[in-house]
């Protein structure tokens, strides 16, 4: 059954480059952007396993002469907005291209803002503030999760005062999303698995939240099939094209969905607990991702009938109820088959910490579109759920 269409707008103004090898592409892309003197933005782990020299060398090729920012941490924090900000101001960089994970392509999201843009990134946390249009971004995504290579928001961590925050702008959308299947077959088991389930969650959240709409759940309903498909293989054999390229283009899909429609309380609880705890942003979704579907299911059963479909479950003859709890069977299975077993209690999260997390989840603008708005006593058992 679909439901009443109601009013939406749905934009996905980034253009999508796929394919393998597709890498070789962006000394022509930077030059359909105007760029000639791009920061290249990567993090450590980029520049350790060659792929950021790659990049590099891509550039150089084409007579281009690149400025090299490769010192972003998991997590992004301020400072190194600043710092890349300095450097790419420095050597009057004109345009700033992102390889990496979400990390990278935040980072670079944020530098490119503050390049034309006045104060500190914290001046333009929210959305819709940005002053001017950012230098021109492109992305090149290294891990299939994120979707941020398409997306208006750059979130970015704050050690000095202990939070996370996001800013979203559509001015924040890269000018193109570079898919190379290629530069995703070196990612390890372990962040395949968490990044995939960034994604899987980002699809989700996406297609149950109230602010669905069509567009925006065909990109998620293709997403979830996607990955349900392909992680498992993604995970178990990472030099496997076929499961790695199918992976990237889900991941983006979920990104396009959710772009149009926000979230929903696992990305709402991601923020503090990710910050307090400091648990990966994959590892955290794919935590609470069971508890929460199993709050919401009352919110919108259709939906996740429909998750449980996607995800191969066998749902003729059962009842809605049925079929929609199937669907958190299936997210529970995927996860013991990749291998993620961990609970909220392994970082470290204990009862008495509960109210501050659920505190500043509850501000968080995802919480406003979840199917179902639960209590503080229902956060907290949400919360329980998940750390046993
Ligand atoms: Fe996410």
């Amino acid at each position: 059954m679909t439901p009443d269409v109601q009013a939406f707008s749905f934009i996905s103004p980034t253009h999508i480059r796929f394919g393998s090898g597709t890498v070789s592409e962006l000394p022509a892309r930077l030059g359909e952007v105007g760029g000639t003197k791009p920061l290249l933005v990567g993090d450590p782990g980029m520049a350790a396993n060659g792929l950021l020299g790659r990049v590099e060398g891509v550039l150089r090729a084409a007579g281009l002469a690149p400025v090299l920012f490769s010192a972003v941490e998991s997590d992004p924090d301020v400072a190194s907005v600043r710092e890349g900000t300095r450097i790419a101001a420095e050597a009057g960089c004109d345009s700033v291209v992102a390889l990496g994970g979400g990390s990278a392509m935040d980072a670079a999201k944020a530098i490119a803002m503050m390049m034309t843009n006045p104060g500190t990134p914290r001046d333009y946390a929210g959305t819709n503030r940005l002053k001017a249009p950012p230098l021109p971004i492109i992305a090149i995504p290294t891990t299939a999760g994120t979707g941020s290579e398409l997306t208006i928001w750059s979130v970015l961590s704050d050690r000095a005062t202990g939070d996370k925050f996001g800013i979203g702008s559509p001015m924040l959308c890269p000018r193109f999303a570079i898919l190379d299947p290629e530069l995703t077959l070196s990612l390890p088991a372990g962040l395949t698995a968490t990044t995939g389930m960034d994604a899987l969650t980002h699809a989700i959240e996406s297609l149950v939240c109230t602010a669905s709409n069509p567009f925006s759940a065909a990109h998620a309903e293709m997403a979830i099939r996607m990955i349900g498909e392909n992680l498992r293989t993604a995970v178990a054999q990472g030099g496997n094209l076929a499961a790695r390229s199918n992976m990237l283009v889900a991941s983006a899909l979920a990104g396009a969905a959710f772009n149009n429609t926000r979230l929903g309380y696992v990305h709402a609880l991601s923020l503090p607990l990710g910050s307090k705890f400091k648990i990966p942003h994959g590892m955290v979704n794919a935590i609470t991702l069971p508890a929460v579907m199993d709050f919401n299911l009352p919110g919108n059963l259709p939906a996740y009938a429909r998750i449980a479909t996607l995800l191969g479950e066998r749902t003729g003859g059962l009842s809605l109820r049925d079929a929609a709890r199937s669907s958190v069977e299936a997210v529970i299975a995927l996860k013991q088959d990749i291998g993620l077993h961990q609970t909220l209690a392994d970082f470290g999260l204990t009862e008495d910490r509960f109210d501050e997390v659920i505190d500043e989840a509850m501000t968080s603008g995802n919480c406003q579109v979840n199917p179902r708005q639960a209590t503080k006593a229902e956060m907290r058992a949400i919360l329980r759920a998940a750390s046993g």
